[in-house]
């Protein structure tokens, strides 16, 4: 073994110094200057400072002047914006693809580019122009990054194609990759260095990696929002990011609680799951069925339905937690709100710290009067604080700007009469999608409009445009606004007059499947897009639609459109010629006898969209049987990501579609095993 300790930075940094007057860095990663130098370098010098977070987020401080880094996705560019804030590009650094995560070294900074899977080494110093020194390529999609306490290895999440790697940044080289459960996105690794933990976007599950020399992977069902289930383990979406305490104790897993209990919480609610790493259980206990009779202040608001308020907001104090960061001096947790426009700050010592808010910073602004959007400061995304922990920058994905907040020393004192939630505020480009597709981008981040959605936008469900995973269920209920059909997360939020367990929903996934005309929904129920996003409007809050006029729909669904058709940025494409067994399955499909592509056609995106009868099948535990049994052809086209399958999500993988289908969708009864994994193998391709 080599000597560890601050090497990548020591060596970088030596290798840039020496470098200052050489040609400009490459692109190159075998002639870059860096990589020249890896293997030597003995005694090194201790490093002025070390990295301020460990974990990757939208934004990052530089350790060296005074300037932000911003990973700005739909541009695919780094940028750098002079402090204090100023309108306007800042130096940009342009990519090969969107990048997503940023971690800020000394002098360098590290940077995942989606597609293709990269994790970039950048020079940050101030004078000199932003440059890459080197790079590592890892599985397409790359988005979350972790760097190890020595800062030599550093953890990728890929998301689409569901694995972990980790990358030795001194030689520039994966060291393993994993494979991991959907969606893998928010890492953080021990303080000691012996381990890590990785979220999910689409379940409640929480991946432990342990050793991360040899290491191996174990997924951990954690269920979500215990005080506020019904009785029963709950699943989890929209895990974006995690944060760990100093000494390792305890893991903060901001989630959104598909089933929490609350008053018209037909949606859940948002929650942050504090996990003991001692032995990977929630810190909450689980409320058991019993406890609903409790005429506890906590636990009777829960079931009742009494219009209680729960600190900082009707459910939770804020909506779709999209970023989080520990703020070590004052043990709190800092969350990004996406929907609601806001950063809280929670008391991490708190057995859920979502019932703990301490202060909330709104910074969403100028709303659109008719429509409900901010103009500035939309669905904040990511965040950086500084090193005395006094200063937060909220990078705003929707309206890409910058907003910076002036923390207090003591959050928990009520703010000074006058106070303003946030300072500067820096625009750093303009939406590439004109005017009306950034309302549309805007729309569908926020879930305070009250027209287009009863308190979750549609990213709440269908993050990035993809999908959460889940199989929600739709029945009809009486509110004070008479009865209309509504989804639910699970049975239990139904108010107990409705008798109802509500027919499975499977959100299905949005991007690129939606430029293809109508009809849209399981039951192909919606001519157009318009006409579907009215009824989701309908369905996606209690109570069906408040009271309206019919172009506040269109105006907001009009608008939705160019933003769903060019906004949403699709998943990483195989990027390489098919295998022979993904070649024979290929054949297969559109074999006259198997006839697949007789309804998933293959040249209109693997759908001929006509709706065919399937044979009557039980439904899901916990659901109600759909009278109906008319589906939808989907398109398959990015297929493999998106598990689980059906309406009702009944096929947990496509070996089972397959295994499972009978002779009901095709022929496939008459298949060798060969055969059908090759034809398994070719969906995946899709
Ligand atoms: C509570 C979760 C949830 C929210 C919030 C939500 N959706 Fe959906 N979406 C679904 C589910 C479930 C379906 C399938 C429903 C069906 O077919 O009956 C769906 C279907 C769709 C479809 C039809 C897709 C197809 O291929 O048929 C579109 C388009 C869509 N949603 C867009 C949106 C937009 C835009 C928003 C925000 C205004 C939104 N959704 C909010 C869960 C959600
Ligand atoms: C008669 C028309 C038809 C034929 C033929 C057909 N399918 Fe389907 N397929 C459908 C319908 C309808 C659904 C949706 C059913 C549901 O959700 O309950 C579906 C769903 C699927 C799904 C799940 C997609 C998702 O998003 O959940 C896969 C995978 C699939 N089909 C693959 C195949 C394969 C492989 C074949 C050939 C062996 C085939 N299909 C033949 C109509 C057809």
């Amino acid at each position: 073994m080599q000597p560890r300790g601050w090497p990548l930075v020591a060596m970088l940094v030596s290798s840039l110094a020496a470098c200052r007057d050489a040609p400009a860095p490459t692109t190159d990663a075998g002639a870059s200057p860096v990589a020249t130098t890896s293997a030597s370098a003995a005694p090194v010098p201790a490093p002025k400072s070390r990295a301020l977070r460990r974990e990757g987020s939208s934004i990052a401080r530089s350790l060296r002047g005074a300037t932000l880094l911003v990973a700005d996705e739909t541009a695919s560019r780094l940028r750098r914006l002079a402090l204090p804030l100023v309108d306007g590009p800042g130096e940009e650094l342009a990519l090969e693809g969107p990048p997503a995560q940023v971690i800020a070294l000394d002098g360098l900074a590290l940077v995942t580019v989606r597609t293709p899977g990269l994790v970039l080494i950048v020079r940050d110093e101030p004078g000199q122009p932003l440059a890459e020194v080197g790079r590592v390529t890892v599985p397409a999609d790359a988005w979350g990054l972790a760097l190890s306490p020595d800062e030599v290895t550093v953890l990728v999440t890929s998301a689409w194609t569901q694995k972990v790697s980790g990358v030795d940044l001194v030689a520039k080289k994966v060291r393993w990759t994993l494979d991991v459960a959907r969606e893998p996105r928010g890492v953080v690794v021990r303080p000691d260095g012996s381990g890590a933990y990785v979220s999910h976007l689409t379940s409640n599950t929480i991946t432990r990696i342990d050793d991360l020399a040899t290491p191996h992977a174990k997924p951990i069902a954690v269920p979500s929002s215990p005080l506020r289930s019904p009785g029963k383990p709950l699943g989890a979406s929209l895990a974006w990011s995690l944060a760990m305490s100093d000494d390792g104790a305890r893991l903060f897993a901001p989630r959104h609680a598909l089933g929490a209990l609350g008053k018209n919480a037909w949606f859940g609610a948002a929650t942050v799951d504090v996990v003991k790493t001692s032995d990977d259980s929630v810190l909450a206990p689980q409320r058991w069925p019993g406890m609903l009779k409790s005429k506890s202040p906590l636990a009777e608001p829960l079931v009742s339905g009494a219009d209680v308020d729960f600190p900082g907001g009707k459910l939770a104090p804020f909506t779709q937690p999209r970023a989080s960061v520990l703020r070590h001096s004052t043990s709190t947790l800092l969350v990004a709100g996406e929907g609601d426009d806001r950063v809280v700050e929670l008391d991490a010592r708190a057995l859920d710290p979502a019932f703990a808010p301490v202060r909330t910073y709104k910074v969403g602004a100028g709303y659109d009067p008719a429509l409900g959007v901010a103009s500035s400061c939309a669905a904040p995304a990511g965040l950086a604080l500084s090193s005395d922990e006094r200063t937060l920058w909220v990078h705003c994905a929707a309206t890409f700007d910058v907003a910076e907040i002036a923390l207090p020393a003591a959050p928990e004192e009520p703010p000074p009469a006058g106070a303003k939630d946030i300072g500067a505020i820096a625009r750093f480009a303009a939406d590439p999608l004109g005017p009306e597709g950034s309302l549309g981008r805007r729309i569908f981040h926020n879930a305070t409009d009250t027209l287009t959605s009863g308190g979750l936008a549609c990213a709440g469900c269908h993050p990035e445009g993809r999908d959460d995973g889940y199989v929600w269920h739709e029945a009809k209920f009486s509110t004070a606004d008479g009865e209309n059909a509504n989804f639910v997360g699970v049975a239990e939020n139904f108010p107990l007059e409705a008798h109802a367990k509500g027919m499975p929903r499977r959100t299905p996934l949005l991007v690129s499947h939606l430029s293809a005309g109508g009809p849209f929904g399981w039951h192909a129920q919606n001519n157009d897009v318009t006409a579907r996003l009215a009824e989701g409007f309908g369905l996606h809050r209690w109570g069906g639609l408040p009271k309206h006029e019919p172009q506040n729909v269109t105006a907001r669904a009009l608008r939705l459109v160019p933003f769903l058709q060019k906004g949403l940025v699709p998943p990483p494409p195989i990027g390489r010629p098919l295998t022979a067994e993904e070649e024979r399955g290929k054949q297969l499909f559109s074999d006259k006898d198997v006839q697949c592509a007789n309804c998933h056609v293959v040249d209109t995106g693997y759908t001929n969209r006509a709706p065919y009868p399937m044979p009557k099948v039980a439904p899901p535990a916990g659901y109600d049987a759909d009278p109906k049994l008319d589906f939808k052809t989907p398109s398959l086209v990015h297929l493999a990501g998106r598990a689980p399958y059906f309406h009702d999500g009944r096929a947990a993988t496509l070996e089972d579609v397959i295994e499972k289908n009978e002779n009901w969708m095709g022929k496939t009864k008459q298949l060798s095993p060969a055969d059908r994994a090759a034809l398994v193998a070719f969906l995946r391709t899709l």
